[in-house]
């Protein structure tokens, strides 16, 4: 899913500004003055985050993270840069959401290692449990879901990341208890949900085991 860059969306604020002007400043003083413009993503990341935190405009009342246009103009100010600068950033990128998602945005990776091992059943168990397809948002605005190509944790497939965390082994059975418990406003344990530790075998480390014992991994 590619949300569209609505520009006269009427859910688009007028203004934007950084609640936590600190940390604008803090990210421009990572770079030298004549690199002002190399902020711009961090700055994006930081509006996506603020309208999750203190948004939501839009359709959503829980909404998650996206950058109104405003925050991108605001940001073009702020770095010295022609607005399309930071369009041409914020279009380019699939982090940057550019319209109103669900709450707890869903990436389900449905690339050769993880389709192996099952994700056509957590496709399954979003379009049952939430009533979404791939680019759709649920009715209550609790989910938004993407598939997505691989999120780089195969080893631990099948995998989905919500919003910043990353759920790996993942059956229909478990990805529909941690879809429901988010639903509930419970804490998930984030990472393998059958116990494994990092990316070791599922029964446990295959070589280095007294390492792994020195280290307190098992
Ligand atoms: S294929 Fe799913 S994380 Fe790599």
């Amino acid at each position: 899913m590619r949300p569209k860059f609505e520009q006269y969306a009427d859910y688009q604020p007028e203004t934007f500004e950084f609640s936590d002007k600190k940390a604008v400043e803090e990210i421009i003083s990572r770079y030298p003055a004549y690199g002002k413009k190399s902020a711009v993503m961090p700055l994006l990341d930081l509006a996506q985050r603020q309208v999750a935190k203190h948004g939501p405009y839009g359709p959503y009342k829980d909404g998650g993270g996206w950058i109104p246009r405003a925050a991108m103009d605001k940001i073009a100010e702020i770095i010295e840069q022609p607005k399309i600068k930071v369009y041409e950033v914020a279009t380019f990128y699939s982090m940057y959401k550019l319209a109103p998602v669900g709450k707890f945005l869903i990436q389900l990776c449905t690339t050769t290692p993880c389709w192996l091992c099952g994700s056509s059943g957590l496709l399954k168990v979003c379009e049952e449990f939430c009533g979404v397809h791939p680019g759709e948002t649920s009715e209550d605005g609790l989910f938004t879901l993407e598939e997505v190509e691989c999120l780089g944790a195969c080893v631990n497939a099948p995998m989905a990341q919500i919003n910043d965390d990353y759920y790996e082994d993942l059956t229909p059975d478990i990805f529909k208890d941690v879809l429901q418990a988010l639903k509930d406003g419970k804490e998930v344990p984030i990472g393998s949900q059958t116990g494994r530790k990092g990316s070791m075998a599922q029964n446990g480390p295959t070589s280095m085991a007294d390492k792994a014992k020195e280290l307190g991994v098992i």
